[in-house]
């Protein structure tokens, strides 16, 4: 992140370091709003349609009003991550949050206020293939999240805790139980392969459908690999031949260590190859701009 990027703010473009909003704006005060990220490849946006419907989920689930048409949505981030691209159109993730905007501190919801809107353009790192193959640690935790976990909140605080817990562990993800079934990661969500067969936690409300996952099970079906979003249990996680965990930014991740166990043969899996091919033969074509 550089703070001369350009980001906006309440119908505004400026420099990130310019963008300032009230103490008392609702996000700050409550963690009372909800966000997205959404990667930008050669320019274009991943999956817009699909992100911009779980915002409006996130939105209605939260009961606040939506500020903006979906194609003001679109004119606007695609305004931004044209101000933010350089040269070589190097990819980039975009953030964005609403919060039920600025008013005097009260729990109950304010009226008539405006939510606010801010968005923001990161660098996207080029997935470094070597380094991606060679796996990450997972531990698994108790999921201790609250019961909307399907909700985008910017009310992180029991992901960050889960996540910390993983890096003071030496660990990359906190793969999270509750009541003996996987959900998904601090940040994440996850896929195991058992004897060939890919499979993903089912969606409810115990989980956040990621835009990520969903491709990633559509991509499967339609290339003729086995996939099932079923309920998968902690043993059959830490029996699992292959473990995946997926999100916008992290795209398709191996881990390759479990609770300090060996997870197959210690490498990325076969269908782990399989599917990055495919993911990435997808994100070719979106950059060619054949792909939405
Ligand atoms: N997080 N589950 C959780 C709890 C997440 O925070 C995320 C992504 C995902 C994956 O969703 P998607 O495939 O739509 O990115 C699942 C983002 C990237 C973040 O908070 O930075």
């Amino acid at each position: 992140m550089s703070l001369s990027s350009i980001c906006y703010l309440n119908g505004a473009y400026l420099p990130l370091e310019q963008a300032k909003v009230s103490v008392l704006d609702r996000g700050f005060i409550f963690g009372d709003g909800v966000y997205e990220v959404i990667p930008a490849y050669g320019g274009h946006l991943f999956r817009l349609q699909q992100h911009l419907q779980r915002l409006d989920n996130s939105l209605k689930a939260i009961k606040l009003a939506n500020p903006l048409s979906n194609v003001q949505w679109q004119d606007m981030l695609q305004t931004l991550v044209k101000k933010n691209q350089d040269n070589s159109n190097a990819d980039q993730s975009l953030y964005l949050q609403l919060t039920r905007g600025v008013a005097k501190r009260d729990h109950s919801f304010p009226k008539n206020t405006p939510a606010t809107v801010f968005a923001m353009s990161n660098p996207l790192a080029a997935a470094d293939m070597e380094k991606i193959q060679a796996g990450v640690n997972a531990i698994t935790l108790d999921d201790i999240r609250w019961r909307y976990c399907n909700i985008k909140t910017i009310a992180l605080l029991p992901n960050i805790l889960l996540k910390q817990q993983a890096i003071e562990k030496h660990a990359s993800e906190a793969i999270l139980v509750r009541e003996d079934q996987v959900t998904e990661g601090s940040a994440s969500n996850l896929f195991i392969v058992s004897d060939g067969v890919i499979k993903t936690p089912l969606k409810s409300e115990q989980l956040l459908p990621g835009v990520t996952r969903d491709l990633i099970v559509e991509l499967a079906q339609k290339n003729g690999l086995s996939c099932e979003e079923t309920a998968i249990t902690e043993a059959e996680l830490l029996a699992a031949d292959e473990v995946w965990l997926s999100s916008s930014t992290k795209e398709i991740l191996p881990v390759t260590r479990l609770n300090e166990q060996t997870v197959g043969d210690g490498r990325a899996g076969p269908l782990w190859r399989k599917m990055i091919k495919i993911y990435q033969a997808y994100k070719q074509e979106l950059r060619t701009g054949a792909e939405t």
